[in-house]
């Protein structure tokens, strides 16, 4: 053992882990698999990742986010203090990654939320013709008038049994053919995936396992993993065994934060790290891990078989997938900005360190440029509409907000840094949508009394995404904000005081109601952060609209997709400008749109073929150095917008 050895103990989780002085906690709780939260990928900057020293020799991580009082207590950042000896620190909850969140499960307010048969329903002539399929054969064992080889033998019979013809097969499925034939005494089960213009040969099974065929779906979230496992032979998400032992009760899916977080949150922070020595395979291993997280889960939930498995369909943004590909993504952020593929291969799982069969193969969404990726294409594939005659506005928002317009005869789309507000990132008392976020806020008009939503029903801690727009839209609409994002002089409430982060803000929630002690607040520079991001949003829209000559009055239906959009409340998006003002009848929630495009793939070689075409017809409008987004997104910078005559029939509803 060296003599620079250290050992670093986490609490409360009890884990030790070794490493050598100098290093940092951030470095030792990844080596441990800990995951802190990092906004900032660790630059010392967010001051999210607070640990509190419980004993030992740590040196550094201090900075001015630290008070007084926190650092006499032995708080420090996990991403700049060094170890010198052996140490236990304790991970604080507020820099714990939650992942209750991802789970709560909520849908949106005000628009519709479709169910999965009215999905498959909005595609035109959806056949339920899984891409990957099985057939099960007897064959005739060879004698002296008939000795054709095995492969030979097998392919014979898929012709002339089923059709299949022709077909090439996989050498991992030849290598296994022999013995299998022999020992399942010539019935056995081929596993078939169609490429378009023939079949291939991935897998044979003994005997009859074709009532068993398996996918598993995956997005590849900046910040959130999502999976479910979908039974390719029912073609349905597969639900819960009986003896699920999470008790969940839920359909097989699963989901989790992106364990890339603890590397930065958005995907800037995660091309910085991964351009880095070894960064690439780092942050590849680290998102693999992820997923063979849900995959274990997605199996242990339903009680279906690994081996079973023959297939997986993968949708991310452009970053997410090249990275998960092992692909250098440093040319998405240099210019001029491109992608290294748009149709990406087909590549075997085992290959990317998926714990599945060696016969499975990952599919992946084409990506449309660098910053629309393969959850969009998703997304309006599996919405359908680019079938439809309706011009329909598709909205994913995330710490990117991806938008596209159109119908069956074209397609624009473009995206819009939307910053990290809706993560709860640049807001004083922000945190993701984990339990005690606050995620609806209701304000009375004359007391200013504020009644609280809280995520887990607790006592808040700060609060999320859809927290701060209904915070804003109340405050707005109860007259304590002006248009410009600023406080009303005049009001006569405790609640609006001074702030030490620069002007004022307003209490939601005092110290002695929450679950740290210390007063929730919004401030002035938080309201200016949504106001930006809402306004990034809604320029990107108008841009959009105006690229092929319309305006909002010409858009038929609203698409709202992604995690947030579930827990957005339509009349509060539109009160505050960030959603255009149409009547929420036509606005629908179609949940997961990258889960939704994975599945359609899944279930039908027409969609799988049409991706393709999908991505192609997606034509890319760029706001880098856009004047006209520029303009848009100045006018868009005030309560709701400073051209009252886009939400006239709105504000005259809120004076009302
Ligand atoms: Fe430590 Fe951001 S300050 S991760």
């Amino acid at each position: 053992m060296s003599d620079n050895t250290v050992h670093l103990t986490f609490l409360p989780a009890g884990k030790t882990v070794e490493g050598v002085v100098g290093d940092s906690i951030m470095d030792l709780a990844l080596a441990a698999g800990i995951h802190i939260n990092a906004s900032c990928g660790g630059s010392g900057t967010c001051g999210q990742c607070k640990v509190k020293v419980e004993s030992g020799a740590v040196q550094g991580g201090y900075h001015p986010k630290l008070t007084p009082e926190e650092i006499r207590q032995g708080q420090r950042l996990a991403c700049t203090a060094q170890v010198h000896g052996d140490s236990v620190v304790e991970i604080l909850a507020s820099s714990e990654v939650d992942h209750t969140a991802i789970e709560r499960g909520r849908t949106g307010q005000g628009g519709r939320a479709l169910q999965e048969m009215e999905l498959r329903n909005l595609i035109q002539g959806l056949t339920i013709d899984p891409t990957v399929f099985k057939a099960h054969l007897r064959l005739t064992p060879p004698d002296k008038d008939d000795a054709l080889p095995d492969l030979d033998r097998l392919l014979l019979a898929l012709k002339r049994e089923h059709g299949f013809h022709p077909v090439s097969a996989d050498f991992r499925a030849v290598r296994q053919l022999g013995p299998i034939l022999r020992s399942s005494d010539w019935e056995v089960t081929a596993t078939l995936a169609f490429l378009g213009d023939r079949y291939k040969l991935i897998q044979v099974e003994a005997g009859d396992t074709v009532q068993e065929n398996y996918a598993i779906v995956v997005d590849i979230g900046t910040t959130t993993l999502a999976a479910q496992l979908l039974d390719l032979k029912e073609c349905q998400v597969v639900d819960c065994a009986d003896d699920c032992p999470d008790d969940c009760n839920t359909l097989a899916g699963t989901s989790r934060y992106n364990p890339q977080i603890s590397y930065g949150e958005d995907v800037i922070n995660r091309i910085l790290q991964a351009i880095k020595p070894h960064g690439l395979e780092t942050m590849q291993k680290v998102v693999v891990d992820g997923i063979n997280e849900m995959v274990e889960q997605l199996l242990i939930r339903s009680g279906v078989a690994r081996e079973r498995i023959s297939h997986m369909v993968v949708a991310g943004n452009s970053t997410m997938s090249q990275i998960f590909l092992g692909l250098d993504p440093r040319s998405i952020r240099e210019a001029p900005y491109v992608t290294a593929v748009s149709t990406v291969p087909v590549v075997g799982a085992k290959e990317l360190g998926i714990h599945l069969g060696d016969h499975v193969h990952v599919w992946s969404f084409p990506l449309v440029a660098s910053w629309v990726g393969g959850d969009i294409v998703a997304g309006v594939l599996g919405s359908g509409i680019w079938q439809r005659d309706e011009t329909t506005l598709f909205i994913d928002v995330g710490t990117n907000g991806e938008i596209v317009l159109g119908n069956r005869e074209w397609l624009v789309t473009t995206s819009c840094s939307a910053g990290p507000a809706f993560e709860g990132g640049g807001i004083v008392c922000g945190m993701r949508a984990a339990k005690g976020a606050i995620e609806d806020v209701w304000i009375n008009p004359e007391t200013f009394d504020v009644n609280l939503g809280v995520i887990g029903r607790r006592k808040p801690r700060g609060i999320c995404g859809s927290g701060l727009i209904a915070a804003v839209a109340e405050l707005f609409e109860k007259g304590v904000v002006e248009p410009n994002g600023k406080y009303r002089e005049e009001l006569d409430t405790p609640r609006l005081r001074g702030s030490e982060h620069g002007g004022r803000e307003f209490v939601l929630a005092w110290g002695s109601e929450t679950e740290t002690g210390e007063d929730v607040f919004l401030t002035e520079t938080d309201l200016d952060n949504l106001i930006r991001t809402k306004a990034a949003i809604y320029a990107g829209c108008k841009v959009l609209m105006e690229s092929v000559g319309l305006g909002f009055a010409d858009v038929e239906q609203v698409i709202i997709a992604g995690g947030f959009g579930q827990a957005l409340d339509l009349e509060k998006s539109v009160a505050i400008g960030l959603l255009p003002p149409l009547p929420t009848d036509r606005f629908l929630f179609v949940g997961n749109g990258a889960l939704l495009g994975a599945r359609f793939v899944s279930f039908s070689r027409e969609m799988h073929a049409e991706a393709e075409n999908v991505a192609r017809m997606m034509t890319h409008v760029d706001l880098a150095d856009n004047t006209a987004f520029m303009d848009q997104y100045v006018a868009a910078m005030f309560l709701p917008h400073t051209d009252a005559r886009e939400f006239e029939a709105r504000l005259q509803k809120t004076a009302a």
